[in-house]
């Protein structure tokens, strides 16, 4: 692939703004100046992830990742830069030369993870072959025929057959794949010899993709279960697959989840390509586990609805509830339950009664947590009898107590208050009780959970790295001036060409002075600073989220020649401070090493000085 040239990739930046692309895959909320959402990277309650649109850069204040569309990419999805220029250009609709794509469009081939994504594409390629236009899958093909399954479907989701006879062995053998990728892969079985042979056989095959869209393992599903071998085989962890992590059809169905602002989860993949036949696109499912927290970070960073439409079945009930309980712990997500009546599940409902009506039924079941948690606390019980109906009331309140909106709460109460035949009042004094009963568990749990000892030792490097972001530290006089001197370089020209005219002028820490001099360079080839374009420039991903981290944490108020003048001889004060402290280490370091003490014991003491003064001159 040619190297993409510096105008290109201009071109590419200025025809696209951060935010929308970043918008796909974060929820984005403007507070103020900025766009913020829950950061991608990690997981967390609060929004700390930022854009800034003016800029152009992203930036998250708890785990310090940063950095400009390209980075964004690039950081998410695990591709390299030239890649992430190409799906920007993509994004954005920009023409470009198809000798910068040749291989962009696959994943970095020449990485591990590359060639294992590789060799599932290839895999899931050949079994859908099989399927679809051979013999040996004709049963196959028959039976999700009968499921209903049109040939787009198909092919959409890339189905396929694993016959009976192995043949993904042969096929990789052919191409002389390389054993060990081979065995790292999860597709074969490895006998004690090291033999592999295919994992899957004699089922039919559903490619499980990640967020990106590639696939990265599989579930095989019998085409009769029985009892002596599970309904579904999946891929065994891998370097690539993590159950716990994946969605099944996440990367489909996240335009049509923008669209509708909510997701539907589903509990099985057959429910879920069901739906997307029937035009209801927004499904995704679990691994036929219950959700984990990993699961939900990233359906809540998407959108803040979700349905939760399982199976009408015993088991099915029992998912709900538990993944409710889970979503309301775990989420500020809005919930819905989409309750099939008749026992069905999804698929079997789109079936029976059509695509039509299936859409429908997933408008018009839709009910909310509370109303489901109530159905579900009566399942099993009779409620014939006055102690029966009071043990129900009983488990009622307290999920009544978490409903937050009067009128919801008095609807509530009156459906209950008509159908037991009470007076609403007295349900409501209840609900008073349940309610200050809870309030007082809670804060007794928020006394006991203070912290307690004093709070952790603050760090001090010496090292003349500055840390990134992840250690928040407060920072000293120093630093702080360090910091406003390098961005108001950056920003005014004026200030640039007075620091130039200082003789022997040097930043006191590495990195700031690493900056500086990269700066420089920059200043050699472009007229005018921009972030976005600069951090490109400096490559070093440590340098780049420090650059990031400045451009979010300082602003471009105006500063006056005299707080230039401050800041710097705050640092030209410094400087000489610093370098002998750092001197003094190293040289004590060397006399340890050589078990000189007497020296030591000399530096020690200069040390302990030198620090005195440094503590003198430092006012945090
Ligand atoms: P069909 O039976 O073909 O309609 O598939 P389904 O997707 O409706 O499956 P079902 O409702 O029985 O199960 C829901 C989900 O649980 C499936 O999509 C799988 O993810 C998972 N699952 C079901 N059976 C097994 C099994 O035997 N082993 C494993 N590992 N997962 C299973
Ligand atoms: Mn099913």
């Amino acid at each position: 692939m040619a190297k993409i040239p510096e105008e290109v990739i201009e071109t590419v930046r200025t025809a696209t703004n951060i935010a929308d692309v970043v918008g796909q895959y974060v929820q984005l909320k403007k507070s103020g100046k900025n766009l913020f959402g829950l950061c991608p990277f990690h997981e967390e309650k609060t929004p700390s992830f930022s854009v800034t649109e003016d800029k152009q850069i992203f930036h998250c204040f708890s785990c310090g990742r940063g950095g400009n569309v390209f980075k964004f990419l690039m950081e998410l999805e695990h591709i390299s830069f030239p890649e992430a220029v190409v799906k920007v250009a993509d994004f954005s609709h920009v023409d470009l030369d198809s000798e910068y794509r040749q291989d962009a469009s696959t994943p970095a081939t020449n990485s591990k993870t590359g060639q294992l994504i590789d060799l599932h594409e290839q895999a899931a390629k050949l079994y859908h072959h099989i399927l679809v236009n051979t013999e040996g899958g004709q049963a196959a093909l028959d039976y999700l025929h009968d499921r209903g399954l049109t040939d787009e479907t198909i092919e959409t989701y890339q189905l396929g057959f694993a016959p009976a006879q192995r043949l993904l062995k042969p096929f990789f053998d052919q191409r002389q794949a390389d054993y060990q990728l081979l065995r790292q892969s999860g597709l074969f079985i490895e006998n004690q010899q090291g033999d592999l042979r295919d994992r899957f056989i004699d089922r039919v095959m559903f490619p499980l993709r990640n967020a990106s869209g590639h696939v990265v393992a599989f579930s095989g599903r019998v085409l009769k279960p029985t009892e002596d071998q599970p309904k579904y085989l999946n891929s065994p962890e891998t370097t690539l697959f993590a159950k716990s992590r994946l969605l099944f059809n996440f990367d489909l169905a996240r335009p049509a989840i923008r669209e509708a602002g909510e997701v539907t989860l589903f509990e099985g993949y057959m429910d879920v390509i069901s739906a997307t036949q029937a035009g209801v696109r927004n499904g995704i499912a679990s691994m036929g586990t219950s959700l984990t927290t990993e699961q939900i970070y990233a359906i809540e960073r998407t959108t803040d609805t979700l349905n939760v439409c399982y199976d009408g079945d015993t088991p099915g009930q029992r998912a709900i509830e538990r993944a409710i309980g889970l979503l309301r712990e775990h989420s500020h997500l809005n919930l819905s339950v989409i309750q099939l009546p008749e026992g069905q599940d999804p698929d079997e409902y789109r079936r029976a009664h059509g695509d039509e009506a299936f859409r429908q039924v997933m408008e018009s079941a839709k009910e909310t947590p509370i109303r489901f948690q109530l159905r579900y606390l009566r399942r099993d019980r009779s409620l014939e009898t006055d102690s029966e109906q009071l043990a129900y009331l009983n488990d009622a309140m307290p999920l009544l107590a978490q409903v937050k909106e009067p009128v919801a709460l008095d609807m509530y109460l009156g459906q209950l208050a008509t159908e037991f035949q009470l007076d609403k009042a007295a349900l409501v004094a209840q609900l008073k009780q349940v309610r200050q009963s809870s309030a007082a568990v809670k804060e007794r749990e928020r006394h006991q959970r203070q912290p307690v000892g004093p709070p952790p030792p603050e760090v001090p490097d010496e090292s003349g790295t500055v840390l990134v972001q992840q250690q928040r530290r407060p920072l000293n006089k120093l630093e702080r001036a360090e910091r406003q001197l390098l961005y108001q370089l950056l920003h005014d020209r004026n200030v640039w060409a007075k620091i130039e005219s200082v003789p022997n002028f040097s930043f006191v820490h590495d990195d700031y002075q690493m900056i500086y001099t990269l700066a420089q360079g920059y200043f050699q080839t472009h007229q005018v600073y921009q972030s976005a374009q600069f951090t490109d420039f400096i490559q070093d991903e440590r340098l780049q989220q420090l650059v990031i981290e400045l451009e979010t944490t300082i602003s471009l108020a105006a500063v006056t020649p005299r707080e230039i003048e401050d800041y710097l001889s705050v640092i030209m004060d410094q400087a000489p401070l610093e370098a002998k402290l750092r001197d003094k280490k190293r040289a004590l370091a060397e006399a340890s090493r050589l078990g000189d003490a007497d020296q030591q014991r000399q530096l020690v003491i200069e040390i302990v000085q030198l620090e005195q003064q440094r503590q003198a001159n430092k006012q945090v």
